[in-house]
């Protein structure tokens, strides 16, 4: 197995506060890592240090077989980097921020402007390339972004919450220039806030929190710690709910926890242990129960869901750490 990245012993101090404790990984060549954390969990410092404009305090990394303290030149040309924060200069049009990010790689006028060529066209950005991007949507910004950071033609990249404030489609989009990548061969850290995302791209997943490895594995191994799917239904009235209970009882995952009603005695939720097939008996065990469903929907675990698993924060622990 060839490692792009290894992090070992990782450790970083601002003050007082040490938000990273001590972080060990390593990042399969050609593969996507996913890193998944709330707010302040530590993923973009990991992703400085990474890309040596941080040291750590102590613990040791590599990047493309590079030491990040030792040779950071040699990373920096190894690397392409998407910041949390568009790193583009709104005044100059697509192309020439392109231009600029190729010129500063060494790669010469004539190839500098052949290969923004390139990669405005692979990023479907031909027709706006003349433009200033301060006219530019968001998405757009994005993609340009990510396009800049492969015009080096990197081995390793690292996208630090590449689709965050991006709608659907371009979301979706972008997965799949990332995708296109990883088939080239790159290696790609990843970090983000969705669940959905990890899942989507990531080929493994190291789940942060407070700077600390929580969990680490196949998107499918994590999930099924946090017991999958789950169904939840809604019931005309709350004396109903007790009958939709038993009814769910009997269909919810061995070794999973029972149904339960929420607060408002309307709601019944439910793990189900084989998807589809557990939604269909569910839906039978209710009719037959008499039971009035006026909401019936399945959903996946949710990063909240995921890190209460994981660590035991309470929902409104977390949604405080998230402000
Ligand atoms: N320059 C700095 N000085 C002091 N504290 C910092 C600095 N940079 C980061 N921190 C703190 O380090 C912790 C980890 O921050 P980091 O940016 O790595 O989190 P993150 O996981 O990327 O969060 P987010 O999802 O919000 O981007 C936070 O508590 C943050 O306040
Ligand atoms: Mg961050």
């Amino acid at each position: 197995m060839d490692i792009a990245i290894s992090v070992a012993g990782l450790r970083k101090k601002y003050g007082e506060t040490e938000v990273l404790k001590g972080i060990d990984l390593a990042v399969e060549a050609g593969t996507v890592y996913g890193l998944l954390g709330p707010n302040g969990a530590g993923k973009t410092t990991i992703v400085r240090t990474l890309a040596t404009l941080l040291k750590p305090d102590a613990g040791t990394a590599t990047v493309a077989g590079f030491d990040v303290l030792r040779q950071p030149q040699e990373v920096r040309r190894s690397i392409g980097l998407t910041g949390q924060y568009a790193a583009l200069d709104a005044g100059l049009t697509g192309r020439e921020n392109l231009v600029l990010v190729a010129t500063l790689m060494h790669l010469g006028r004539r190839r500098a402007r052949a290969r923004a060529a390139e990669v405005l066209e692979m990023f479907d950005l031909t027709h706006a390339a003349d433009r200033p991007v301060r006219t530019y949507s968001g998405g757009m910004r994005r993609r340009l972004d990510l396009g800049a950071s492969l015009t080096g033609n990197p081995p390793v990249i690292f996208l630090d919450e590449p689709t965050t404030g991006l709608d659907p489609v371009s979301r979706i989009a972008l997965w799949e220039l990332v995708r296109k990548q990883v088939a080239e061969g790159v290696t790609v850290l990843l970090t983000t806030q969705y669940l959905e995302e990890a899942d989507q791209l990531a080929h493994r997943i190291a789940v942060i929190d407070k700077g600390r490895l929580a969990a680490e594995g196949a998107p499918a191994d994590l999930k099924r710690t946090v017991g999958g799917e789950r169904l939840e239904i809604t019931v005309r009235a709350p004396e109903m709910a007790l009958a939709a209970q038993a009814a769910l009882a009997r269909v919810s995952s061995v070794g999973c926890a029972p149904p339960v009603v929420d607060e408002d005695g309307l709601r019944v939720s439910v793990a189900l242990e084989n998807g589809i097939a557990g939604v269909s008996a569910a839906a039978q065990e209710l009719q037959q129960a008499s039971v009035e469903v006026v909401d019936f929907l399945v959903r996946r675990p949710s990063l909240d869901d995921v890190f209460l698993e994981l660590t035991g924060h309470h929902k409104g622990e977390l949604e405080t750490a998230n402000r």
